[in-house]
């Protein structure tokens, strides 16, 4: 019956109408008034820009908010409804609104935020996930938009890039289970769309993103055939089978070739292979790329031509859509794009729309989202926080502290919301947190609510500033505080990064700062108990001074609720159970993955040389310590010989041998010893999450079938090969074979 409906509308369509349809517009595009993106005055739309835009261009889409004024749901509603209005045009087609709602409605104030996918990815909690997204939907629905820019299904394993904490960490397994429970939460247990507390979840970026050789966004990338299948392909391929309805495209180069103009990948791959059949979205100005940044084409026509051939159905254009809509026009008349091309990616987007029941309410209202920032809602983001920080270090318990102590908290990241949520929070690199999250604590207002603002002493220290320099400009705030820290029974000195994504996040030294570094060393050497709050985009290197510090936490970028979680894990009313989603690296030059080729850790190959650079991360993936203690017994197989077609369970006890109840991630991990390709040292297979009181033991089982025990050979084949595998579950390792 959709179908049906979509043809009889797209045989309504001009040409003009349909290649509309194909354009996406930044909201800036169409609003006026006095510099669009720092001006706190309430959006206006530009009524001359809407006419052109929608009357003459007919477009279909719209994304992005006019940086920091579109915040509350009303202020959204308004733009949304007016947007409608102007965009339905003689067939009244709605217009479809994007967002990058990537951790809450992030563009709405008052939304829930939660922590970025990197500490999402740290919960190991799949109910926490989806519970997450399914409010994500809500409230971004309550803003009057139909359509999520998310999840980030790139893997994340190169800590120089500035999107890691965009991802759900190194690991391909990981990334798929926790990817596919998300698009569950955006787009309901059936894909129903149509219900207005669901979203169109949007798959990014396809395919191979984030591991640029230079480690800097949207430089090229080198990838074989198999490495693309083996790592990077998993989560798209679950995703697209858990039914998500829109991917967008990876801005980058693969092996030369810029991944928007690769039939290969687009069409070959996602549409013949993987049978995706929702909509296929370009990145920011990709399209243009192909000709202003890439070079493979030599005008912007070329390039439209070789986008929407290789597969693309919709240009997120920036300010370019009327060459975009020119070209293409022009392009069909010259058979250079055939009309087919348009027809099927205009119905891919009519069937969206209908999909997502835009023809009948274009604008939801958020009057009927009561829930909108309810406590309820911001509970789940707070219990998603206080399992994501992860315990890296805790020397002699000097963790849980007791909460007659003093304490003195400095360092920049101490009290800032910004630092807290980092980029697409509010406005796109996260400026302004500050002001909309005002009412939300930092983590020296969480202490202070936590045991009394008479024990908490906070005084900054340094700031982010990378160079030596600024010593000087800092030289009395540091005297200030290694002064007061003298009183103090305990020092919580919170380092890390200021936010950023995309470009502006390129970095060029991986460790922290050097002013950093200098003010973590001075703090060290005063003997006192240290606890090193870690609240960063990516691991920076901290090898300079880790081994002087006696208690480290990580908190990545945990959101609204991140300094309260922080305070009570700091004193002990919550037990620490997040785990590392990356390799946390000690050198620059070993920036290697857990999960590596047996060459990269050289002293596991008998009798060769045994050199520094050996694998030797300062936290591997998959750590993170707990105020008690688990101990792990009975690791059992169903059998210790299976065929490939076979199944095998293994399950294994835990049980707290503590005296506090926590939470414990039970990770399994498979060598494939031999292999046609050289087999990673160990993969992830398996995973869950449990909770024991003192005492208390839990008998957890998992599966291993063709998907864990298969990998990608030399012929892009997805085989299980005879021979034997090792499993590891913590400290246990148990071998079957394969015949
Ligand atoms: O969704 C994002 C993408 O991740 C990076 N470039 C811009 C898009 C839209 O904001």
């Amino acid at each position: 019956e959709l179908d049906v409906k979509v043809a009889t509308l797209l045989q309504k369509m001009t040409l003009q109408e349909k290649v509309g349809q194909m354009a996406q517009i930044t909201l800036d595009v169409i609003t006026k008034g006095p510099d669009r993106f720092s001006s706190d005055e309430p959006v206006v739309l530009d009524e001359v820009a809407m006419k052109k835009a929608f009357g003459v261009y007919k477009l279909g889409s719209v994304l992005n908010t006019a940086n920091n004024r579109a915040r509350t749901p009303e202020t959204w509603f308004r733009i949304i409804s007016e947007i409608q209005n102007a965009g339905k045009g003689r067939l009244n087609i709605p217009v479809i609104y994007g967002i990058d709602a990537i951790h809450g409605a992030t563009y709405t104030a008052g939304a829930t935020m939660f922590p970025q996918q990197i500490g999402q990815a740290a919960t190991r909690n799949r109910e926490l996930l989806r519970k997450g997204a399914e409010i994500t939907a809500y409230e971004t629905r309550a803003s009057g938009i139909p359509w999520n820019f998310s999840p980030v299904l790139d893997l994340g394993p190169d800590p120089r890039f500035p999107r890691i904490w965009e991802t759900y960490g190194e690991d391909p397994y990981l990334t798929t289970q926790l990817g596919v429970q998300v698009i569950k939460g955006y787009e309901g247990d059936k894909n129903n769309i149509s219900d207005p507390f669901h979203v169109a979840s949007c798959l990014k970026h396809f395919l191979g993103y984030q591991v640029s050789i230079s480690g800097k966004d949207r430089t090229p990338v080198s990838l074989s055939d198999q490495q693309l299948r083996e790592y990077h392909l998993p989560a798209f391929k679950a995703a697209i089978n858990a039914g998500a309805h829109t991917i967008m495209i990876n801005s980058g180069l693969i092996n030369g070739v810029p991944v928007h103009a690769n039939f290969t990948l687009l069409t070959k791959l996602l549409r013949e292979e993987l049978g995706f059949k929702g909509l296929v979205v370009t990145d920011w100005g990709d399209i243009e790329n192909l000709y202003s940044r890439d070079r493979v084409a030599k005008s912007n026509r070329e390039a439209v031509m070789m986008a929407i051939n290789a597969g693309i159905d919709m240009s997120m254009i920036a300010y370019q859509y009327e060459p975009f809509c020119d070209d293409l026009i022009a392009l069909v008349k010259e058979g250079k794009v055939k009309q087919q091309r348009i027809d099927e990616a205009v119905t891919r987007i009519l069937k969206l729309k209908y999909q997502l029941g835009l023809f009948e309410t274009a604008v939801t209202n958020f009057k009927n989202y009561p829930k909108f920032g309810s406590k309820e809602f911001e509970q789940a983001a707070y219990q998603t926080a206080a399992e994501s920080i992860t315990l890296l270090k805790n020397t002699n318990n000097i963790l849980p502290l007791k909460k007659d102590m003093k304490v003195l908290v400095t360092g920049p990241n101490a009290n800032s919301m910004r630092t807290l949520n980092g980029g697409w929070t509010y406005s796109w690199q996260g400026e302004k947190v500050e002001e909309f999250a005002a009412k939300y604590n930092t983590i020296v207002e969480a202490l202070q609510n936590k045991i009394g603002n008479n024990q908490v002493n906070f005084i900054p220290g340094v700031s982010y500033k990378m160079d030596g320099k600024y010593y000087e400009e800092y030289a009395d705030q540091m005297k200030e505080a290694l002064e007061a820290a003298k009183n103090a029974d305990a020092i919580i000195l919170c380092l890390g990064e200021n936010s950023y994504t995309e470009t502006p996040g390129n970095l060029s030294d991986l460790y922290l700062s050097d002013l950093q570094t200098e003010y973590a060393k001075q703090i060290a050497a005063l003997g006192k108990p240290v606890i090193l709050v870690l609240n960063e985009g990516r691991p920076r290197l901290i090898s300079k001074f880790e081994a002087s510090i006696p208690a480290i936490l990580q908190t990545y970028l945990p959101g609204n609720f991140g300094g309260d979680a922080l305070a009570d894990i700091l004193f002990g009313d919550v037990n620490p159970s997040g785990k590392l989603p990356y390799n946390y690296p000690k050198f620059p030059n070993s920036l290697v993955n857990y999960n590596h080729k047996p060459s990269e850790s050289r002293s596991v190959v008998a009798g060769v040389y045994n050199y520094d650079a050996d694998y030797n991360p300062q936290y591997e993936f998959g750590f993170g310590l707990s105020y008690t203690t688990f101990k792990y017994d009975n690791l059992k197989m169903s059998a210790s010989k299976i065929t490939a077609n076979d199944v095998l369970t293994v399950s294994v006890d835990v049980t707290n041998t503590g005296s506090r109840e926590g939470k414990e991630v039970v990770d399994l991990y498979l060598s494939d010893l031999y292999a046609s390709v050289t087999p990673d040292i160990k993969r992830l297979k398996g995973f869950d999450k449990i909770s024991l009181k003192p005492g208390e033991t839990k008998t957890v089982s998992f599966q291993l079938g063709k998907n864990e025990l298969s990998f990608v050979n030399q012929q892009n084949k997805n085989v299980v090969e005879s021979g034997d595998f090792e499993i590891q579950i913590a400290n246990l390792k148990t071998k079957f074979s394969v015949q």
